[in-house]
C-alpha cells in the first residue's frame, strides 16, 4: 500500500458534491448541472486558472452519474448526462494533467438513491472503474449493513489493488460506523492493499464550529504516514473545503483553510472555479498554507490548548524542525488580542525562532521560550504561523 506511490501527503483536488449536490436538471440548468460539462468546465478552470500547478490535480465526481447497468451488469453513466462516456472524460481530464474521481456506494443504492455496489458487483466495479482509467474511488456507506461494509470495504481494497492500476481509495466506512474508524480492521487491509487506500482520521474533525478535538491524532506506525480519508457526518462540515461556496465569511474561510492544513486534512474544495471570488482564490492557492498542508512527514496536527475565552491553539509538527501554529477564535464579538509565549505552548530547549503569518506573510523575529507576544485573532478567525528555529543557543555555546 505504500509502495503504489499513491497520497503520499493529502490529496488536493475538487469535488461536485457540496457545491452542485444532485442538481440533474441539465433542461432548465445546464451549466450547473451534474453532466460532462460541467465537469469538462471546471478541468479547464483547474488547469488554466493556476489550481492544477498548485497542487490541485483531482476532478472527483460524486453521486448521481449513474445511469444504471447494462446487460452484463456493468455501471453506465447517464446517457443523457454523460452522452461520450467516462473513458471519454477521463482521457479529457488526463490530457490536462489532472486525475478523474468517480462515487460508488458500498450498498444497494447509492445516498440519493442510484444503483449501488453491493457485494457481488464489488470486483466488477472495480474493474469497470479501472478501463475507464479512473484515478480515484470514493466508496460511500449508505443503504448497506455493518457486516456488508465490513465485507465490502476490504473487498473493494482488495478488487481495486487487483485491477493493476493505482487508484486513491477515499473511503467513507468511519462515517457509517458512528464516525469512529474500525481501524485495526481498516489497517490490517490496507496493509496488504496497493491500490492507494489512504485513510486517516484528519478529515474527520473538520467542522469549523462543531469539530471535537482530533482524538486521533496520529496513526501508529507502521501507518503513520497514511492519511485516512474519511467523513463524519456528525461533525457537520465533513471534509470538504466549503471556501468559495455559499454561506462562509472571509474569516471562517481562512479558518477552515487553516484548520484543514494543520490537521492534515485533504485538500478537496467544492466551489464554482469559473465564478469564484479572487479573494477565496487566495486563500486557497496560498503557497505557504499549500507547502504545510502537503509536508512530507505526514504527521497530523492536534489543538494543544484550549482557552475559557474560546481560543484554541493547534500545532503541527513539520520537516525541517518547523511546526504549524493556528490561533483560532470562536469568538462572535471582535477581535481578542491572545497573550501568549512559546514555552506556554509547551517549546522546550534553548532555541531561537522566527515565525512567518501565513496569511499575511509578516516575519515575527527573536522568539524563544520565553518571549511574550500577542496575536490578534478575530471573530471565528484565525492567526496561522508558520515556526521555524533559527538558532540553537546550546549548540551554539559549545
Ligand atoms: C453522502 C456523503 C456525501 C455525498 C452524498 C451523495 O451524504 O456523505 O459526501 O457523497 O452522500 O449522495
Amino acid at each position: 500500500m505504500l509502495d503504489n506511490g499513491l497520497l503520499q501527503t493529502p490529496p488536493m483536488g475538487w469535488l461536485a458534491w457540496e457545491r452542485f449536490r444532485c442538481n440533474i436538471n441539465c433542461d432548465e440548468d445546464p451549466k450547473n448541472c451534474i453532466s460532462e460539462r460541467l465537469f469538462m468546465e471546471m478541468a479547464d478552470r483547474m488547469a488554466q486558472d493556476g489550481w492544477r500547478d498548485m497542487g490541485y490535480t483531482y476532478l472527483n465526481i460524486d453521486d448521481c452519474w449513474i445511469g444504471g447497468r447494462d446487460a452484463s451488469g456493468c455501471l453506465m453513466p447517464d446517457p443523457k448526462r454523460f452522452p461520450h462516456g467516462i473513458p471519454f472524460l477521463a482521457d479529457y481530464v488526463h490530457s490536462l494533467g489532472l486525475k478523474l474521481g468517480i462515487y460508488a456506494d458500498m450498498g444497494n443504492f447509492t445516498c440519493m438513491g442510484y444503483p449501488g455496489t453491493t457485494l457481488d458487483k464489488v470486483v466488477q466495479d472495480a474493474q469497470t472503474f479501472a478501463e475507464w482509467k479512473v484515478d480515484m474511488l470514493k466508496l460511500d456507506g449508505c443503504f448497506s449493513t455493518p457486516e456488508e461494509r465490513a465485507q465490502g470495504y476490504p473487498k473493494m481494497a482488495a478488487a481495486l489493488n487487483a485491477t493493476g492500476r493505482p487508484i486513491a481509495f477515499s473511503c467513507s466506512w468511519p462515517a457509517y460506523e458512528g464516525g469512529l474508524p474500525p481501524r485495526a480492521r481498516l489497517g490490517e487491509e490496507g496493509s496488504r492493499s496497493s491500490s492507494g487506500l489512504f485513510l486517516t482520521s484528519a478529515s474527520q474533525s473538520a467542522g469549523i464550529y462543531k469539530h471535537e478535538p482530533p482524538h486521533l491524532a496520529i496513526c501508529p506506525p507502521p501507518y503513520r504516514r497514511l492519511l485516512f480519508l474519511m467523513e463524519n457526518k456528525k461533525l457537520m462540515l465533513r471534509w470538504k473545503l466549503l471556501i468559495g461556496n455559499f454561506g462562509l465569511s472571509l474569516e471562517q474561510s481562512r479558518a477552515q483553510m487553516a484548520l484543514w492544513t494543520v490537521l492534515a486534512a485533504p485538500l478537496l474544495m467544492s466551489t464554482d472555479l469559473r465564478t469564484i471570488s479572487a479573494q477565496n482564490m487566495d486563500i486557497l492557492q496560498n503557497p505557504l498554507m499549500i507547502k504545510i498542508n502537503q509536508d512530507p512527514l505526514g504527521i497530523q496536527g492536534r489543538r494543544i490548548h484550549k482557552e475559557k475565552s474560546l481560543i484554541e491553539v493547534y500545532m503541527r509538527p513539520l520537516s525541517n524542525k518547523a511546526s504549524a501554529l493556528v490561533f483560532f477564535s470562536r469568538r462572535t464579538d471582535m477581535p481578542y488580542r491572545y497573550h501568549s509565549s512559546l514555552g506556554q505552548l509547551n517549546f522546550t530547549g534553548s532555541v531561537i525562532y522566527e515565525a512567518q503569518d501565513v496569511y499575511s506573510g509578516d516575519i515575527i523575529s527573536g522568539l524563544r521560550d520565553e518571549t511574550n507576544f500577542t496575536v490578534i485573532i478575530n471573530p471565528s478567525g484565525v492567526v496561522m504561523w508558520y515556526l521555524y528555529p533559527i538558532k540553537n543557543l546550546e549548540m551554539s555555546q559549545q
